[in-house]
């Protein structure tokens, strides 16, 4: 079928209030539609950015999806840049989501998500974090961390309450504080100190707005994990200032130390203040199931279920049946993936320390967060110039606040291989700087 040129704004021009239009070619289905070069409805002449909403403007678009357009089609690309799993969602998991649909199992399930499943969290978070909430009443199924941290957020704070947490941090952080209305409070962890969270840190950022803090042990991006000392002192200043904690454990079975991953949740006092989040993205590999879940006291989860209810309504019955059999019975197939992501590490850590950008030893997740500032340039200029001379991608650092400036983030979710010629190339442009 013969194909026609159809415009697309530019979301970039868009963003400054004019409008631009790049083509791609769609089937000629559309014909009778595309009348010369740009429709009719997008010649009107509208402020748009006046009838977007002052919190949503003011926020940037995510660095690493911006980065990564730039990647896409790119058949020549070795990318350590996505913070994806790079195996496919075990089969047995698989299976339970295609023997779902067999069953005819298609409907929406209870706002809650289906009890079944609760059942098998409540078991799951019991072991692994030894905490012990109600099923019923303490836990909520959510689509993807992602849902749980944007709806715990806007379920807790008024506008301008203000939000602590450690930063380099997950991109979505900052930007969802924004859109609960409240204040972002970053604070900056060091190479100097493996990006760990000092209490004393978090102690000189309380104001009497404090309502929240939010942690990510281990860490996306730096990888760091949380001494027991640290979570002890956070958990005191909480407790004193009477704050809510939100704790992202979306990594926490991706521990390469052989200590036992602590929640903060797990401390004395902190249960009845702390909602923690956790989902299946990243140690089952199911990023595209979109499920999470946060387990909190539970007028918390009541209050998170409202906005769920309204917005979302409930979690895709298949992806809940699927994490039903990854909880039961997903353990092994996890940490098989974890040991193979534990060599990835060694070897990536050892390869960028001899390239000459220094590199601690994350203790978990799947990324390593080398310092490039040796090399004199920014962080972006670094990846860019990575790319385009070398066809690697990596994110810059700054993508994850400016205290990511001067580093890089790489994703060792990677095939082995891969990663083998990655640094390769990455030794071979840095040898020429
Ligand atoms: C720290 C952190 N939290 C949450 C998420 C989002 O997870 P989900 O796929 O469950 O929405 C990510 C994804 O990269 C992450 O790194």
């Amino acid at each position: 079928m013969a194909g026609v040129k159809f415009p697309v704004h530019s979301q970039t021009q868009a963003s400054r209030g004019t409008w631009e239009f790049g083509q791609f070619t769609l089937p000629a289905l559309t014909r009778g539609w595309v009348t010369g070069q740009i429709p009719q409805p997008l010649r009107q002449t509208m402020d748009y950015q006046a009838k977007i909403a002052r919190n949503i403007a003011s926020i940037p678009r995510s660095g690493i999806r911006d980065f990564f357009e730039l990647v896409q089609g790119r058949d020549d690309v070795i990318s350590l840049g996505v913070g994806e799993p790079d195996f496919a969602t075990p089969w047995h998991i698989r299976e339970a989501a295609i023997y779902s649909l067999e069953k005819g199992q298609t409907t929406y399930t209870s706002n809650l998500g289906l009890l079944s499943l609760r059942k098998s969290i409540a078991k799951y978070v019991g072991g692994f974090f030894d905490v012990e909430y109600d099923a019923a009443s303490e836990i909520l199924v959510t689509v993807g961390v992602s849902e749980a941290i944007d709806i715990a957020l806007r379920a807790l704070l008024n506008p301008g309450d203000e939000v602590i947490y450690h930063e380099p941090c997950y991109v979505s952080y900052s930007p969802s504080i924004v859109m609960a209305h409240a204040v972002p409070v970053p604070v900056v962890t060091t190479k100097e100190h493996g990006f760990s969270l000092k209490p004393e840190a978090v102690a000189a950022a309380i104001t009497p707005k404090t309502r929240v803090i939010m942690l990510n042990f281990p860490t996306n991006p730096t990888g760091a994990c949380a001494a027991r000392e640290d979570l002890e002192g956070i958990a005191k200043l909480a407790i004193e200032h009477d704050l809510i904690v939100m704790t992202d454990e979306i990594y926490s079975e991706l521990r390469y130390d052989d200590e036992r991953h602590l929640s903060i949740a797990a401390l004395p006092g902190m249960r009845e203040r702390t909602i923690l989040l956790h989902g299946f993205s990243k140690a089952f590999a199911m990023t595209g199931f979109r499920l999470g879940y946060a387990c909190a006291p539970q007028p918390i989860i009541e209050a998170m279920m409202k906005i769920h209810q309204y917005a979302m309504l409930c979690a895709p019955i298949m992806s809940q049946n699927a994490a039903i059999e990854a909880l039961e019975n997903g353990t092994p197939a996890m940490l098989e993936m974890r040991q193979s992501y534990h060599q990835r590490r060694d070897f990536l850590v050892r390869r960028l320390n001899e390239i000459g950008l220094e590199c601690h030893l994350p203790g978990g997740a799947f990324y390593v967060f080398p310092d490039i500032r040796s090399t004199g340039l920014t962080s972006k200029e670094f990846a860019f110039k990575l790319l385009e001379q070398e066809s690697v991608a990596c994110v810059p650092g700054g993508a994850f606040g400016p205290s990511g400036e001067g580093f890089l983030r790489c994703c060792y979710a990677t095939a082995f291989e891969d990663i083998r010629t990655a640094t390769d190339r990455i030794e071979r442009f840095v040898g020429r700087l």
